[in-house]
């Protein structure tokens, strides 16, 4: 194969990336997403603080128009995501009662899977809900409502949109370790309990020369579960100006992430949490990173891109 998305399709499996519905008129950045990629995550554009930035007022303009330009070149759309700490606009975390908090959030998961319903793959339903000892991270979810939330938004997003693949998305659970730990157990008590669940996302944001010596593994035991398991946000930074030794570092990680995946049947996309490192996240988050992608600054194929490609 030739291409990212082509490779992915020849073991069954899509390949994506995270797009920015303001970057889609450069024609570069167009033009590498079509060629290359089978699936599509919008980086932003339907967090809640852009789906529904007061109560009840719901904008879905640049999120639409990511959605349907990918619908359009038959490219798999990601919900990303319904219920997240972060990127979270002031009403909501103004909310003090737990009951109002509730009856907030599921009218937003209702109306947001509801406008998309029957147009994504999968959903983002919940986000990065548990801390790395894994336990429950104490966000305005969790301190109104209470444990209960995280399923409270699954049953509501099944009940708004049936069709879609309903998963939880979080980062530092790519190992065997306490928070994938944590994960597990909590699918296994939603399906013992009956609560909708089908798929788990590891986002996969790693540090150069450090793919976890489990992540195989872990994949696969979720996978045991029944679950799908897709790799989400998959990133590889290293510190910047990138050096020829941790670029190539770089292109054996995600040659393994990539084996993990295919060793793995139901694991069925591959998503990079962007398309070249001139607009990664990663500067921003961790100052002195970069280099984290597929595709450089100028757009040009890195060892990484070879080493994907082989990898299927
Ligand atoms: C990031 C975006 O890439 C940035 O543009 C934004 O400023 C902050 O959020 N985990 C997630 C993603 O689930 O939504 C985050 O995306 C990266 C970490």
């Amino acid at each position: 194969a030739t291409t990212l998305g082509a490779a992915a399709a020849g073991k069954g499996k899509t390949f994506g990336a995270a797009v920015a519905n303001g970057r889609l008129g450069e024609s570069q950045y167009a033009t590498t997403l079509d060629t290359e990629f089978t699936g599509v995550t919008p980086e932003n554009e339907m967090k809640w603080d852009a789906t529904e930035p007061s109560r009840g007022s719901f904008s879905y303009g640049s999120a639409d128009a990511i959605v349907n330009r990918a619908q359009s070149r038959g490219q798999k759309v990601r919900g990303h995501t319904l219920v997240w700490h972060s990127q979270l606009p002031g009403w909501v975390s103004g909310i003090s009662s737990g009951s109002d908090l509730l009856q907030a959030m599921r009218n937003h998961i209702s109306n947001v899977a509801g406008h998309y319903q029957g147009k994504l793959v999968y959903w983002d339903v919940v986000n990065e809900a548990f801390e790395d000892n894994g336990t429950r991270r104490n966000s305005v979810f969790q301190q109104r409502i209470g444990n209960s939330y995280i399923e409270e938004a699954f049953r509501a997003a099944r009940a708004a949109d049936p069709g879609a693949k309903l998963c939880y998305n979080d980062y530092n659970t790519d190992a065997v370790n306490a928070k994938s730990d944590a994960v597990y157990n909590m699918v296994r008590d939603f399906q013992a309990r009956g609560v909708p669940i089908d798929c788990v996302g590891f986002q996969s944001h790693l540090i150069v020369g450090q793919v976890p010596s489990s992540y195989q593994q872990n994949l696969q035991r979720f996978a045991g579960l029944g679950v799908d398991v897709n790799i989400t946000e998959l990133d590889i930074r290293m510190p910047t100006p990138a050096s020829s030794g941790n670029l190539q570092t770089q292109a054996n990680d995600y040659r393994k992430v990539v084996q993990a995946c295919v060793a793995v049947a139901r694991c069925t996309s591959i998503t990079v949490w962007g398309i070249t490192d001139r607009y990664s996240w990663v500067p921003d988050t961790f100052p002195g990173q970069g280099a984290a992608l597929l595709f450089d600054n100028n757009y040009a194929k890195k060892p990484a891109y070879n080493a994907v490609l082989e990898g299927f």
